[in-house]
């Protein structure tokens, strides 16, 4: 037992006691909520090692925690049939209304597109605009001033541009390529 003089205490050898896994960040990966942890052997924190692990253990936070700062994923808006019966939609994010969507349905080719939901003119709601053929191409046109927005690209042609998203069609169903949940009812 170290009890000589000059010994360490046992206060000091209890720095150097068996390694503990302990939380350091978390990441979304593939779509799954994981939590990443290292091993300290050592008080000089030393990590000796990295692992990810599912978030399953006690105490460790829980998905919904780290979901705000997920990678993109693809978020299920609704079935393709009922949607495309709006042309004009306001798609709701939990993450606050600033980052609503506008569904946009081209009945022409039979497409969905996305776009940041209030114009960078003057923040008019473009999800209560209507389609229009512009230049030979489809374009929203914004409810307020009657701007007009490419369907695709989300560009103007007075240098306004919109954030666009990815919408994918899947065995009926609509989804759009998002980093926070999408909903086609508000959140409460
Ligand atoms: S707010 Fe959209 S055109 Fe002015």
């Amino acid at each position: 037992m170290a009890r000589e003089a000059g010994s360490p205490t046992c206060s000091a050898v209890e720095e150097e006691a068996a390694p503990t896994w302990r939380l350091t960040a978390m990441a979304k990966e593939r779509g799954e909520c994981v939590v990443i942890h290292t091993q300290n052997t050592r008080k000089t924190s030393l990590i000796q090692d990295l692992q990810l692990s599912m978030a399953r253990e006690a105490g460790s936070p829980t998905c919904s925690a780290v979901e705000e700062e997920a990678a993109p994923t693809w978020r299920f808006i609704g079935e393709f049939e009922i949607l495309k019966q709006q042309r004009c939609r306001r798609v709701y994010s939990k993450k606050g209304s600033k980052n609503d969507l506008g569904l946009f349905f081209n009945k022409e080719d039979g497409t969905f597109h996305a776009m940041g939901a209030w114009c960078g003119h003057m923040g008019g709601p473009l999800y209560e605009g209507d389609i229009e053929d512009y230049k030979g191409k489809a374009h929203v046109m914004c409810p307020w001033h009657a701007y007009m927005f490419d369907i695709k690209t989300g560009k103007s042609d007075i240098g306004l541009e919109q954030s666009t998203y990815i919408v994918r069609v899947d065995d009926g169903k609509v989804f759009i390529l998002h980093s926070n949940p999408l909903s086609v009812n508000p959140y409460l």
